[in-house]
């Protein structure tokens, strides 16, 4: 089939890139020129675990290409995906100028029957009023359907090409042929392809990534009451995780969630709520939880050291808001990194993969090291604030050799309690 998808962000390069790979012929069209220019030379301008290699040999098999021209992408697909952005708007709504700026010009452009298909999250009602702005220039036949993604970063590729399920939202029967045609290949597995309306495919998406929102942050309730009572939240998790009703994922507390895209999601859903005349309570709490959480390390630290952090040297891993990616929106290591730099510490850092973008948003406020144990030399303190592999079983004799004081806090609960304790470490974790 042939595909363009309008915008390479994260999503559309991974929807672009995995769709050639089943065979489709694909055109990614984006604005910035510059960017398209990197990605003909074969340049990912992502970091995203196995993206490479695959953009690489559909690049090479002339499967996938890219322009900057809408119209070329526009009479090239018979089906065009919307990946493009919908950021946050000052009320917490998602903002759908490029969406709908995008869907003017579509219905301008084309000149015969295309399916026109939203993988961006956009709040419930957005296909009708894609339809809408489209229909006011169109002179052609085209359907509008609801294709929210499920793709968590790190893990994209795969969660792409092996899908637990599909969601299609969509009112028309030809679109609706198409899509599972597409899809067909990455559900070989027996997995379903779900096709509802479109509005229930576009609160699908709100309600699956509020949810998990909330599972999290629920559980960094129970962490939080763990410390008061003395419980112990991994023996609580596990107990709790084996009722199949529950589940082990998505159990596990710590300093908060972040990235790109739970912070925005929930915000946008309750925002949502609001415009329709009713109060999600619970997303308020989820909100308000999630961000007083992100600092759980700071009372910690500040009680080791007596309330005075002035000129202490704080050793930072993880500064990524979770492994296997350089993203560090909302990322819970920069709120705690800006309270420390407040209270007088000076910071160095190490993350495997997100250094070069702390790097641009501090400038020299805070020092980067090239290895994970260099960060520690002369620091009085290690933190965790992301749990990649590497930190999950560090040469404790070593960090102890290097630190001022053996004391490390950590906030993804990395060590075995006792385990760190018994290496000569005053070790302080979330809720155990
Ligand atoms: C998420 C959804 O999983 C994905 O389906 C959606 O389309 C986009 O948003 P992503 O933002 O890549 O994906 O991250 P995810 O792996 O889901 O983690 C989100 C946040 O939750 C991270 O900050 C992570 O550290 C945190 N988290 C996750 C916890 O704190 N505890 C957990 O048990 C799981």
């Amino acid at each position: 089939m042939k595909i363009a998808v309008i915008g390479t962000g994260y999503v559309g390069l991974v929807t672009g890139t995995c769709l050639a790979e089943t065979g489709n012929e694909v055109l990614c069209i984006d604005i910035n020129e510059e960017k398209v220019k990197q990605m003909q030379s074969g340049v990912v301008p992502i970091y995203e675990p196995h993206l490479e290699n695959l953009f690489e040999r559909n690049i090479e098999a002339n499967r996938l290409r890219f322009s900057t021209s809408l119209k070329e992408g526009l009479d090239y697909g018979d089906i065009i995906f919307l990946a493009l952005p919908t950021p946050e708007d000052e009320d917490g709504s998602a903002d759908l100028k490029y969406i709908l700026g995008v869907a003017d010009d579509i219905g301008k452009l084309i000149t015969s029957y295309k399916v026109i298909v939203d993988k961006s999250t956009v709040p419930v009602g957005t296909s009708d009023r894609v339809k809408e702005a489209i229909a006011k220039n169109a002179k052609v036949e085209f359907d509008v359907v609801s294709n929210p993604e499920f793709l968590r970063e790190g893990f994209a590729v795969d969660d792409f090409l092996k899908p637990e399920r599909i969601v299609v939202g969509s009112s028309s029967e030809k679109a609706t042929q198409l899509m599972e045609k597409l899809y067909k290949p990455f559900v070989r597995s027996g997995n379903p392809i779900i096709i509802m309306d479109e509005k229930s495919a576009e609160l699908t998406k709100y309600a699956a990534n509020a949810f998990l929102a909330t599972k999290i942050t629920f559980m960094n309730e129970i962490a939080n009451f763990c410390e008061k009572v003395g419980a112990d939240v991994d023996k609580v998790r596990i107990g709790m995780g084996t009722d199949s009703r529950i589940g082990k994922r998505f159990l596990f507390p710590g300093i908060g969630y972040g990235g790109s895209c739970f912070p925005k999601d929930v915000k946008a859903l309750h925002k949502s709520g609001k415009d329709h005349n009713y109060n999600f309570e619970i997303l308020d709490a989820v909100v308000n939880v999630n961000q007083e959480q992100k600092l759980k390390l700071i009372p910690k630290i500040k009680d080791y050291f007596n309330n005075n952090l002035k000129g202490k040297k704080i050793a930072v891993w993880g500064l990524a808001f979770k492994p296997e990616t350089d993203d560090i929106r909302e990322a819970p290591a920069l709120y705690t990194i800006d309270n420390l730099l407040q209270l007088g510490a000076h910071i160095t850092a190490f993350d495997p993969e997100a250094m070069p973008n702390v790097k641009r948003r501090y400038d020299d406020k805070i020092a980067f090291s090239k290895s994970m144990y260099e960060a520690l030399e002369g620091a009085d303190a290690l933190i965790i604030c992301t749990e990649w592999s590497i930190f999950r079983t560090p040469d404790f004799s070593k960090i102890k050799s290097l630190l001022n004081h053996p004391v490390i806090f950590d906030g993804r609960n990395l060590y075995d309690v006792n385990d760190v304790k018994n290496e000569g470490f005053t070790y302080l974790s979330i809720g155990r």
